[in-house]
């Protein structure tokens, strides 16, 4: 199927040049789609373009812009009158979203209103939502279910539980909304050119990032949050996913919404847990090196473990991702050996 449908259709990536929507773009090209990208680099480098330039083989269309600008978003859908929207641009860091509540509620939620809006214009209807496992809260079961209870513990969750929530009103308002609400776990590594990858602003808040800091040398040692959680070796278990496998899961839900009315939430995970120590390890036997680390305590907020059940996602997309922790690992440590600095 993906070889009719795709090729006409375009595209619209919101946050196309950050972390997921820059890897997200390229497997979308590859699978025929015709993308347009909008960013207003709040949280981005426009050198991610002339990195896409050099690694897609079709043109790379991109305008500048905010979400929340009617106007610019009014402009965009009728110069390129995309029939699908993936919605990556957001705020995302959840310490800095208990700091600053207005303007994640403003940014991530008045956002997603305005390009909903701006599509029911243009009368293009198929949406897939950049969600998170965030929304599970603390999770009483593992592995964790599309059906498990969910709740928010900082605004930034907050503004995804929401999200969710806002997009089921729309579809239950008017059945031509398909959305997929796609719950990412925990997205690392890099595309394996290692030209395009994650590169935090300020200190990195996730742990791969800091790893890979460490690992070159910009940051002396990591801070293991807590190693006497109810885990096999008493730090925090995680579902880490590449971020390229990620990627075609978008590609594989936006073929699904276009050839079936129905919406879908779905978790994008490996299905596998894996603790700091063993991050570490592996990134060690990636870099050649060893990481140093301290131990240090528990960050307010964390929970214990958290991983996916990915079965829903492998049955109603025929997705699911291929890469393993060491595979993270070496494509991430590519990215950052290559660019030290990131993107500048
Ligand atoms: P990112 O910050 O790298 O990418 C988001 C992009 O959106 C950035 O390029 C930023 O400049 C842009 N942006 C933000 N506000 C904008 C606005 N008002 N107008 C235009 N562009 C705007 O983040 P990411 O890791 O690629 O995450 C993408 C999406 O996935 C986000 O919605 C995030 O909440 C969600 N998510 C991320 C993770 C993760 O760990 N990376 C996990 C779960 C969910
Ligand atoms: C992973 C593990 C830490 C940093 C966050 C958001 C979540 C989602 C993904 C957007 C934990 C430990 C970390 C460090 C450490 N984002 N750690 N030292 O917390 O699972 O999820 O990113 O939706 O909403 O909460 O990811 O990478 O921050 O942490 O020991 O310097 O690494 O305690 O056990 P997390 P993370």
């Amino acid at each position: 199927n993906t070889n009719i449908l795709p090729t006409k259709c375009t595209v619209l990536l919101t946050g196309a040049t950050g972390y997921i929507g820059s890897h997200t773009w390229l497997a979308l090209q590859a699978a025929g789609y015709r993308v347009v990208g909008i960013d207003n680099f709040s949280n981005s480098s426009p050198q991610v373009l002339a990195r896409l330039k050099r690694l897609s083989t079709q043109p790379i269309v991109f305008e500048q812009a905010d979400i929340c600008d009617t106007h610019s978003l009014e402009g965009i859908f009728s110069r390129h009158q995309p029939q699908a929207v993936i919605h990556f641009a957001a705020f995302k860091a959840v310490g800095e979203s208990t700091q600053r509540p207005l303007e994640y509620y403003t940014n991530n939620l008045g956002g997603l209103l305005t390009v909903c809006r701006t599509m029911r214009r243009h009368k293009c209807k198929r949406f897939v939502f950049s969600s998170s496992a965030t929304v599970y809260g603390i999770p009483k079961k593992l592995p964790i279910t599309e059906d498990a209870s969910l709740s928010a513990t900082n605004p930034y969750g907050q503004t995804k539980l929401m999200g969710e929530q806002i997009l089921k009103d729309l579809g239950a308002s008017d059945p031509q909304w398909q959305t997929a609400c796609l719950r990412y776990f925990n997205p690392v590594g890099a595309h394996e050119s290692g030209d395009i990858g994650e590169d935090p602003r300020d200190t990195p808040n996730n742990l791969m990032p800091y790893v890979a800091q460490v690992a070159i040398g910009r940051r002396p040692f990591l801070q293991i949050f807590g190693n006497d959680y109810p885990t096999p070796d008493g730090t925090g278990v995680r579902d880490y996913i590449h971020v390229t496998d990620l990627a075609e899961g978008h590609v594989a839900a936006l073929d699904r919404l276009l050839e079936n009315d129905e919406s879908l939430t779905v978790n994008l995970g490996t299905g596998q847990g894996y603790s700091v120590l063993e991050v570490v390890g592996a990134y060690e036997d990636a870099c050649g090196h060893t990481i140093p680390f301290k131990i240090a305590a528990r960050r307010p907020g964390d929970v214990a473990a958290c991983y996916a059940d990915p079965a829903f996602a492998h049955k109603i997309l025929g997705w699911s991702a291929r890469h393993d922790l060491n595979r993270m690992c070496t494509d991430s440590w590519r990215w950052q050996s290559k660019n030290p600095n990131g993107y500048e």
